[in-house]
């Protein structure tokens, strides 16, 4: 049977990983695919540019329509990153009746839903694995291993820049923006990293697991999204004081009115398991009915591991080619008539405990002061630590840890502590998660 050909748009961290996989393993992945699988052309951005991967054979050009277009491709894999060309060119590709694979998270979460319906009217796939948590298939564990479940709720570390960012400032004292930088030279960060460390990046990620977990359409702009830049070494160091990480999580959890949608910094028990996720490695806990908790782990980020998923998709495609497209998996896990149009909560009904960090004044009635706002709002205070008295100003730094609340409750109460004269400047609240 002849090969099927792969056009390649992108030839960066990701498609050198894929092209790298796909010579490295060929007989594995043609055993496995039941067809020989070849990259026949490519189109880059600059075509002079060095390559650390073999490019024998493949016909390398700049222009990402030619490839689109060329009617000897028969999957599209876009691993060009952004918005503007990508949703162009995977939209033409189906238009010209070709299969799409994708890394770009980015495009999923923000034109999925127009992508999936031009794909379902056109019969093709369009396959995005790699968009989420890089090497780990949770798309496929949630799509399908798990198609038996009412997911309750997914919890994950589903970004390998922040995760590696926290987890070097805690183990080797380094500031934020050194870490950054070796992150980014290590090709986990994304072209624009404030994507990254503003937890867009994450959004993008949990708005596709919580589509594919709940059977609701594609809605990021409903997540509530806050980076990891206000978490300080000092946080790290407190909340290791009181037996807690400092995590950057995406969160998605059924509630009986709505579905909680959020990605911000939290404090986890150090003892769970996906505390001790560490570097850019990823990691999603999922609670579902039948099942219980499962929990995915492995790297985030990176040429090969991202080309795994990549090349894992193509598989998929190339067994699937001669399929009714009625009998395929579908793209949301849930066939499109059968998607729920719950709503999404805002960040202020969601129930969460908090930690709390502030300077202030050590003198007698400040700590009772501060109590008394928690109290009058029926926020309960778990525990209290007073540290580093500063013998020149007669400040003190107190961190409180709260039960849940609404998460609008610690706002309001922070907003009268901040407005206390004992009080210096901000406090920092940190969300936590107790992930039981
Ligand atoms: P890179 O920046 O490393 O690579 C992008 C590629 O696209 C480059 O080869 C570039 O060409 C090419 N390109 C850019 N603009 C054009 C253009 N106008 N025409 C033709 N080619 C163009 O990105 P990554 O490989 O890191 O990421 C690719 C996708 O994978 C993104 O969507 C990203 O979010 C996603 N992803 C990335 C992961 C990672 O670990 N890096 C993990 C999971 C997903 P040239 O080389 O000539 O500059
Ligand atoms: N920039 C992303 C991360 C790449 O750091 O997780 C993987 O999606």
């Amino acid at each position: 049977m002849e090969a099927v050909n792969i056009g390649l748009i992108g030839l960066g961290t990701v498609g050198s990983g894929t092209v790298e996989i796909l010579r490295r393993n060929s007989q594995e992945i043609s055993g496995r695919a039941g067809r020989d699988i070849r990259v026949s052309r490519v189109a880059v951005r600059d075509k002079a540019k060095p390559r650390p991967v073999d490019t024998s054979g493949i016909d390398i050009g700049d222009d990402p329509q030619a490839v689109v277009d060329d009617p000897a491709v028969d999957i599209v894999v876009e691993l060009v990153g952004g918005e503007t060309l990508a949703r162009d060119m995977v939209l033409r590709a189906i238009d010209n009746g070709k299969h799409v694979v994708t890394a770009n998270k980015a495009l999923i979460a923000l034109h999925g839903n127009e992508i999936f319906e031009r794909a379902q009217a056109k019969g093709v796939m369009v396959a995005f694995e790699a968009a989420v948590a890089g090497g780990i298939p949770i798309i496929k564990s949630l799509r399908e291993g798990l198609s038996a479940n009412r997911i309750d709720w997914a919890a994950g570390i589903i970004n390998g820049t922040c995760n590696y960012i926290l987890t070097r400032m805690e183990k080797d004292g380094l500031d934020f923006d050194t870490v950054l930088r070796d992150a980014q030279a290590l090709g986990y960060a994304e072209a624009d990293p404030t994507f990254d460390i503003g937890g867009i990046d994450a959004a993008h990620k949990l708005t596709i697991i919580a589509s594919i977990g709940f059977g609701i359409p594609l809605q990021f702009e409903r997540v509530y999204v806050e980076g990891i830049t206000g978490v300080t070494i000092e946080d790290i160091r407190y909340a290791g004081e009181l037996g807690f990480r400092i995590k950057h999580l995406g969160i998605a959890r059924r509630q009986e009115d709505g579905i909680e949608l959020r990605v911000h910094p939290a404090l986890i028990p150090r003892d769970r398991l996906i505390a001790n996720v560490n570097g850019v490695m990823n990691a999603i806990l999922v609670r579902a009915d039948a099942v219980g908790p499962t929990l995915y782990y492995g790297a985030g980020a990176g040429a090969e591991p991202t080309g795994s998923a990549v090349v894992a998709d193509i598989v998929d495609v190339v067994r699937a080619l001669t399929s009714d497209p009625t009998n395929r998996v579908p793209h949301l896990a849930f066939q499109p008539g059968a998607l729920a149009a719950l709503p999404i909560l805002p960040m202020g009904d969601v129930l969460t405990a908090g930690y709390l960090r502030m300077r202030v004044q050590n003198r007698p009635g400040v700590l009772a002061a501060i109590t008394r706002i928690f109290a009058d709002r029926d926020i309960s205070i778990d525990t209290v630590l007073q540290k580093g008295h500063d013998e020149v100003n007669g400040e003190v730094t107190i961190i409180i840890l709260t039960q849940e609340t609404q998460d609008r409750n610690l706002g309001g109460a922070i907003a009268e502590v901040e407005a206390l004269s004992a009080v210096d400047g901000r406090v920092n609240l940190i969300r936590l998660e107790n992930l039981a």
